[in-house]
């Protein structure tokens, strides 16, 4: 029998159906144009939007999967990490359906089913992750920077995450240096393709440290004072595009050097990657460029897929519930903070 499944832990609301590791529908309500105006995600808002669209959004998903909410097997939602009050609308609608339908619930954890989202394609999209593991997962996005290693057993392990500012919100907070809306990085991305990468030298940071984490707030910081140095810059369009496609460099440059070098050292022959940020075109040439020259098999999640949606959290539950078929807690908590990997507090 099918499963539904919710995303709210951020700024998309989401429903999906999900049965044998087919996406049946996937519906996602985005509040980008929302938080443009505020230049990122405002808690309380977002919060509103999901109470707004979820049940339209649920609606949908049933609609479009053809499948009523009687004939559901379970219902299940993103449990943590994530905003309090955006996570706690997609969990307590999702526990009360659970209830009002005598079916299990299951929480599941947002980033553990972002490993998920690179084996979810085609049409209708199936997820086929069975053969590809062990691998070196990349989420990047506007709120995590991490990477996961991901054994056979899909049991995963945090190599390492960012310091301080997420990929993402360096795109966005260089964006918003240069007066680019919010979210910038899809508007980095299309400049920088008419510009030169190597216009300007800005710092790559943590690229040659042995650890696996992540710092961009340095970065955004050399950009500003770069602005600062420059203030006629951005009056031409080729030096703008020069700009986005150097800052993008580092970026990318960081994170394709960091994930290879993390597949080197845990020895797993296969990369995965998604999150917002996995939609940018340098790094998915990069990433493809560097795993080709390196032996390594890549999988990048589709773009549709990269940025958060109900299905990666539906195939997921999915495999809980064979697991554990009386599902989760009807009256477990959100976990803003859930460690990744952490299974004794669900
Ligand atoms: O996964 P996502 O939709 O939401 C979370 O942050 O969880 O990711 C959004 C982030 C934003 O920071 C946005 O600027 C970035 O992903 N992004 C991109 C691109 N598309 C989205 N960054 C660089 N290049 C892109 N093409
Ligand atoms: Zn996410």
């Amino acid at each position: 029998m099918p499963l539904l499944a919710f995303e709210t832990s951020c700024d998309e609301t989401s429903a999906a159906v999900i049965h044998h590791n087919r996406v049946l529908s996937n519906v996602v309500s985005s509040q980008v144009r929302l938080h443009a105006e505020y230049g990122g995600v405002v808690p309380e808002l977002a919060a509103r939007e999901h109470l707004r669209n979820l049940v339209p959004v649920a609606r949908s998903a049933l609609r479009q999967a053809g499948v009523s909410a009687e004939s559901l097997e379970a219902v299940c939602a993103t449990q943590g990490p994530g905003l309090p009050s955006a996570l706690m609308v997609g969990l307590r609608a999702a526990q009360a359906m659970a209830f009002a339908l005598s079916r299990p619930f299951v929480g599941i954890h947002h980033h553990e089913a972002h490993l998920y989202s690179p084996w979810i394609h085609g049409q209708p999209p199936v997820a086929d992750f069975e053969n590809f593991q062990p691998n070196v997962s990349l989420i990047v996005s506007g709120g995590h920077t991490m990477l996961v290693r991901v054994p056979a057993d899909m049991k995963p392990r945090l190599l390492g995450s960012t310091l301080d500012d997420a990929a993402g919100e360096c795109f966005d907070k260089v964006g918003k240096l240069m007066g680019l809306p919010y979210p910038a990085g899809p508007a980095i991305d299309r400049l920088a393709e008419g510009g030169d990468c190597a216009a300007f030298d800005f710092p790559r940071p943590l690229i040659n440290s042995q650890d696996h984490d992540f710092s961009f707030s340095g970065l955004k910081t050399s950009v500003r004072y770069f602005l600062k140095d420059h203030p006629a810059l951005m009056n031409e369009r080729k030096q703008i595009q020069n700009l986005c496609a150097s800052v993008q460099g580092a970026i990318v440059d960081v994170l394709v050097s960091k994930t290879i070098r993390a597949a080197r050292s845990t020895g797993v022959r296969c990369v995965t990657a998604s999150g917002g940020v996995a939609c940018n075109r340098a790094l998915r040439s990069k990433l493809a460029t560097a795993c080709q020259s390196g032996g390594l098999c890549l999988r990048l999640a589709e773009p549709g897929f990269c940025t958060d949606n109900a299905a990666m959290i539906g195939i997921l539950a999915e495999r809980r519930i064979e697991v554990c078929p009386a599902g989760s807690s009807l009256s477990g908590d959100i976990l803003p903070n859930w460690p990744l990997g952490d299974y004794l507090i669900n």
